[in-house]
C-alpha cells in the first residue's frame, strides 16, 4: 500500500466502555472521531456518557477521571486514538447493570453527603474505586494521596474521605 492510499484509509479503533465494545472511525468528518479528540470528548459527545465531567480540560482538576485497564486516568489528557483495545469504566458503569443497584462506594458518598454540587463527584468516585480495587483497605493518607489531584470547589473533601474509608474493608 503506498503512502497516499494509507493516509486516505480511515482508521478504525475499538474501545470497550463499561463492558460494551464500540467501533470508532478516526477522521475529520462529523460522524468520525477526530485524531485530536480527547477520550473525555468522545465519551461525552460521541457515546453520550455525560457522567464524566470536564472541568479544567487541562489535567489540573481530576473531574474527568475514568478507569482504564484498572488504573485511574485523566480523560481530558488522553487521546481517543491512543485507546484502541482498552477497557474503560466510567461512572455509568459502576452500578449493577441488571438491578441498577449502586456501587457501595456511590452509596457511601450519598450516606456521607460527600458532595454538594456534584460536579467533581464522578472523578472522585472513579479515582476512589480504582484505589479500593487495588488496595481494599487503604490507610487515611493513602486515600488522601489517591485524591490529591482532585479539586472540589464546594469543600466536600473531609466528607469524601469519610465516604471512601467507610466503603473500604477497614470501614466495613
Ligand atoms: S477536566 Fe481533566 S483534569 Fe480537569
Ligand atoms: S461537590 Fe461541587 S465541586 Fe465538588
Amino acid at each position: 500500500m503506498d503512502k497516499k492510499t494509507k493516509q486516505e484509509d480511515p482508521q478504525e479503533i475499538e474501545i470497550i466502555v463499561n463492558n460494551i465494545p464500540y467501533s470508532l472511525t478516526i477522521g475529520i468528518h462529523p460522524d468520525q472521531v477526530g485524531p485530536s479528540d480527547t477520550l473525555a470528548k468522545t465519551l461525552r459527545e460521541t457515546l453520550g456518557l455525560t457522567g464524566t465531567k470536564v472541568g479544567c480540560d487541562q489535567g489540573s482538576c481530576g473531574a474527568c477521571t475514568v478507569i482504564m485497564d484498572g488504573l485511574p486516568i485523566l480523560s481530558c489528557l488522553t487521546l481517543t486514538i491512543e485507546c484502541d483495545g482498552r477497557h474503560i469504566t466510567t461512572i455509568e458503569g459502576l452500578q449493577e447493570p441488571k438491578t441498577g443497584k449502586l456501587d457501595p462506594l456511590q452509596q457511601s458518598f450519598i450516606d456521607h453527603t460527600a458532595f454538594q454540587c456534584g460536579f467533581c463527584t464522578p472523578g472522585m468516585i472513579m479515582a476512589s474505586r480504582a484505589l479500593l480495587d487495588n488496595n481494599p483497605s487503604p490507610k487515611t493518607h493513602e486515600v488522601k494521596e489517591a485524591l490529591s489531584g482532585h479539586f472540589c470547589r464546594c469543600i466536600s473533601h473531609y466528607h469524601v474521605l469519610d465516604a471512601v474509608l467507610s466503603a473500604s474493608k477497614k470501614g466495613g
